[in-house]
């Protein structure tokens, strides 16, 4: 069976794929600095894996920064890699417009370093976790395919549109076959309540800050801006249940498989890319989630209304058709049963 090299594999969205990766049994490498996360969720992750795939084989855990390209090195050297799903990166927009330099030197410098030995050992299959980001939001109206015109206004976002172009140059000077999925908005968690997720810190998502106001720990949501022009003010975004990205990963990992060109043992300059966008196709404001919220688990949500914030586009939503005609992925899950999930994770969590 395949293995497969995963970066930020305990991170929220991979930890997810990770459980639908094992039981489609790939073997799994990773790699992860534990910036964003801790070992407690590799224990979780064992049991999980365990009980949904009565697997004896774990996945084989480096603690390393990408950065450190000797180290990485290392990892190719040890295990006969096939492919990479490169998940880790730094994700705040708010602090990446604090400290760009940070959000360059880990996601830029991370990902080159990552893509020079999979180069030097001819590993050339690599599926990127992108993000809807990339897209003009500010000035091009939703629904957003892949097409769309690409204009970033955050350095968050601009590590991912870079990435994409460093990977477009690796692809037709390098024979990478890539596959680049611009995701919306994850929420929610694996409905055991075992893994979800977790930020250091206060969280940069809408829907962990509104479980730190049910349980207490915030008094109010700080809800940035009313004066849009959506319906009720508020921003608009795309979310969708987390298992159903996770399992939209394996469908990509697939289709790579399938229509990679460069083998390594051909001589000729052959390569593959594509682009998927990974949404539902439909837009919820922050006042309807607050609404699904307080519906899905019975608990009023205070909320403050504060002045815009200048990153944050009005209405950000997909067309998810290329994804689901080419890919066949369907989204299967819906927001209340996304925020049910996330919250009994909390409550696991907090008990
Ligand atoms: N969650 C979202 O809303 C969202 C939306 C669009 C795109 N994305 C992208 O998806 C990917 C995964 O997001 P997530 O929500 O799981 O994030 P996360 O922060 O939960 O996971 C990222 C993981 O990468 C690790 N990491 C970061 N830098 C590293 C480095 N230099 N070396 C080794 N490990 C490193 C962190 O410890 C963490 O476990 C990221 O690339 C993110 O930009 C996320």
């Amino acid at each position: 069976m395949s293995t497969i090299l995963i970066t930020g594999w305990l991170g929220y969205i991979w930890s997810h794929a990770a459980v639908v990766f094992a039981q489609k049994w790939y073997d799994i490498v990773i790699i992860d600095n534990l910036s964003n996360t801790n070992l407690s969720v590799l224990e979780k992750l064992t049991t999980l894996i365990g009980k949904f795939t009565w697997r004896s084989r774990q996945p084989k855990f480096y603690q390393i920064d990408l950065k450190n390209t000797e180290e990485v090195r290392k990892v190719f050297h040890e295990n006969k890699i096939d492919g990479v799903i490169h998940f880790a990166a730094f994700k705040a927009v708010e602090e990446s417009c604090e400290d760009p330099f940070k959000y360059y030197e880990n996601n830029i410098s991370g990902g080159v370093s990552l893509y020079k030995v999979m180069n030097e050992f001819w590993i050339k299959n690599i599926v990127f976790s992108s993000s809807c980001t990339v897209y003009d939001t500010m000035n091009v109206t939703p629904p957003y395919d892949e097409q769309t015109p690409k204009k970033t206004i955050n350095p968050y976002g601009s590590t991912k549109r870079m990435s994409e172009i460093i990977l477009e140059d690796l692809s037709t000077h390098k024979g990478f076959n890539t596959i680049l999925l611009r995701y919306f908005n994850p929420i929610g968690a694996h409905p055991s309540g075992l893994i979800g997720e977790n930020p250091k810190g206060i969280p940069n998502n809408l829907l962990p800050y509104i479980y730190k106001v049910a349980t207490g720990e915030y008094e109010f949501l700080n809800v940035r801006g009313n004066d849009y022009p959506t319906p009720d003010g508020t921003c608009i975004r795309d979310y969708l249940h987390v298992m159903d990205l996770a399992e939209a990963h394996v469908l990509a990992y697939e289709y790579l498989q399938k229509n990679k060109k460069f083998i390594p043992s051909s001589a000729g300059p052959e390569w593959f890319l594509d682009v998927f966008n990974l949404g539902t196709g439909q837009g919820t404001s922050v006042l309807e989630m607050i609404q699904l919220t307080e519906k899905a688990i019975d608990k009023k949500i205070t909320y403050k209304i504060w002045p815009r914030r200048p990153w944050d586009a009005p209405t950000v939503y997909a067309n998810p058709s290329k994804a689901n005609t080419i890919l066949g992925r369907k989204t299967q899950r819906t927001i209340s049963e996304a925020i049910q999930d996330g919250w009994r994770f909390i409550t696991k969590n907090n008990s």
